[in-house]
């Protein structure tokens, strides 16, 4: 039986990303960049995969853990010896394998169309690489032919001025048969300029037995990332790709519309100017995006629409919805369908039943708003004491006038009517008009005598300091 085991390199510091977390926990386009280049393995056919671990592999550990479950395991590099001493140190981790892929774990945007291919393209070769031709092979180990065949790779600090010119370059991603991969492995020499393992050796050692194949891939798909000037370049890459994906399946995106890996959109939504989409956000079809929006883990049901500014994370907006501009909610927040919330309105941990609607500022913490009930401007939710949180219920169809306090916990029964600028301490029972507000008096003619004595008095104090 014919296995595949990924072995992806990720033991190194970083040291170019001047940075305490590990270089392949960086971010692209959400996902760590460990994370791309072991899902790419996955979907090429990979049956499963080895990521060697070293500097700081607790918190990558943890991290694929998390991600990957029991589809990765772990090998310990303790030191940092090369990439071939890596792979030494994934080996014992090949068990039954007969293919093994290596890759390195600084490559984001490799694409798993190319890994099935380099797949493929070994037969029955000791070794598959990749070679690519680019702009500027500053940085990348060179891939040396002779007579067409490819012999060897060879690192930039170890070529002379000749083998500088070559622009072919050696992106990092090999296929290799695993017998074949533990003999060479334990050939290697460290005599290169700075004294390691180089994984690239392989390379010339199957070129002796004429058994190595290789295939091109697009160079842009190959980038290692070594700096973080490198990391934004990449990231802008996979962002361009993944808005044209999506373009082509039907949404519109604009060009300065920023949208993570996994992130879902229906048909005919519109993501516009600047809005950032991240986690586990899903866009239903037809909905709209608008300008400046940030969405974390958020669903956003089908023609909805989110005018611009609306920040919300962990929450459901329901079809033909509404927030914003400038709306805030945040986790475990819901909208039914057809609600609605307005300019500077933040909702946490309530729901927003069918239709209802909160136009402008207020603040809606721990409450269930009941179907088609209005929230007049100003009405915040006084859901916590100092000690707890408390829940505010309203019940269908009830009117909540502007400047209202709502004393949690309380209930206030369908239909009923809150007048403007009422403190609501206790129940209100269906129906029921609740009104706790100072009776207003009137003075005719008393406002130019009240202003004539403020006046002087703001005279008289100025004097007593000129004195
Ligand atoms: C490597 C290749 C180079 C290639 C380039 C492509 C070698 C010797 N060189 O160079 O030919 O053009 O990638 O991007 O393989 N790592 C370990 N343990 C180690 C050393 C490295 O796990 O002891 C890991 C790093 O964490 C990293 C990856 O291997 O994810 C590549 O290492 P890096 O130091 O970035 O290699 P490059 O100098 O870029
Ligand atoms: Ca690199």
């Amino acid at each position: 039986m014919n296995k595949t085991t990924a072995i992806v390199l990720a033991a190194g510091k970083g040291t170019r990303m001047k940075s305490d977390l590990p270089k392949v926990l960086h971010r692209v386009a959400g996902a760590p960049m460990v994370d791309h280049v072991v899902q790419a393995a996955l979907d090429a056919g990979a049956d499963d995969a080895v990521v060697v671990v070293g500097h700081r592999r607790d918190l990558v550990e943890a991290h694929l853990t998390e991600r990957f479950g029991d589809r990765v395991r772990t090998a310990v590099q303790a030191e940092q010896k090369g990439t071939g001493h890596a792979v030494m140190c994934g080996l014992p981790e090949l068990k039954d394998a007969t293919t093994a892929l290596l890759l390195y774990g600084d490559t984001p945007l490799v694409r798993s169309d190319d890994l099935g291919r380099l797949l493929e393209v070994r037969g029955q070769q000791k070794v598959a690489l990749i070679t690519c031709k680019v702009p500027d092979p500053m940085g990348y180990g060179r891939i040396l032919r002779e007579g067409g065949r490819v012999v060897a790779i060879r690192e930039q600090r170890d070529c002379n001025a000749e083998q500088l010119l070559v622009d072919e370059v050696n992106p990092g991603m090999y296929a290799v048969d695993v017998a074949f991969l533990r003999e060479a492995l334990a050939a290697l020499t460290p005599d290169n300029e700075q004294g390691e393992l180089y994984l690239t050796d392989i390379v010339a050692m199957a070129a002796r037995h004429e058994s190595v194949a290789d295939c091109d891939a697009d160079h842009r798909t190959l980038v290692g990332v070594n700096d973080r000037a490198q990391l934004s370049a990449a990231e802008e890459d996979l962002y361009r790709r993944i808005g044209d994906d999506l373009r082509r399946a039907g949404c519109t995106v604009r060009a300065s519309a920023r949208i993570d890996v996994g992130v879902e959109i229906g048909t005919d939504a519109i993501i516009e100017h600047g809005a950032v989409l991240r986690g586990k956000t899903k866009v239903g079809p037809g909905a709209r995006i608008d300008v400046g929006c940030v969405l974390d883990d958020v669903e956003v049901a089908a023609e909805a629409y989110l005018k611009p500014y609306t920040v919300a994370s962990e929450s459901i907006i329901g079809e033909r919805a509404q927030t914003g501009p400038f709306a805030h909610l945040r986790p475990q927040s819901q909208l039914d369908e057809e609600a609605k919330i307005g300019n500077f309105v933040e909702v946490k941990k309530t729901r927003l039943r069918k239709g209802a609607k909160a136009s402008h500022l207020a603040y809606l913490g721990d409450g269930d708003v009941g179907e088609n009930a209005n929230i007049g401007a100003g009405t915040i939710f006084c859901n916590y004491d100092g000690f707890q949180k408390h829940k505010t219920i309203i019940e269908a169809g009830a009117f909540i006038g502007s400047d209202s306090q709502l004393v949690a916990p309380v209930t206030i029964g369908a239909g009923a009517y809150v007048g403007t600028g009422t403190t609501v301490t206790k129940d209100v029972p269906a129906d029921a008009l609740a009104i706790g507000r100072a009776k207003q008096a009137n003075k005719e003619g008393y406002a130019p005598r009240i202003k004539a004595r403020m006046k002087a008095a703001k005279e008289a104090a100025k004097k007593a300091e000129g004195s």
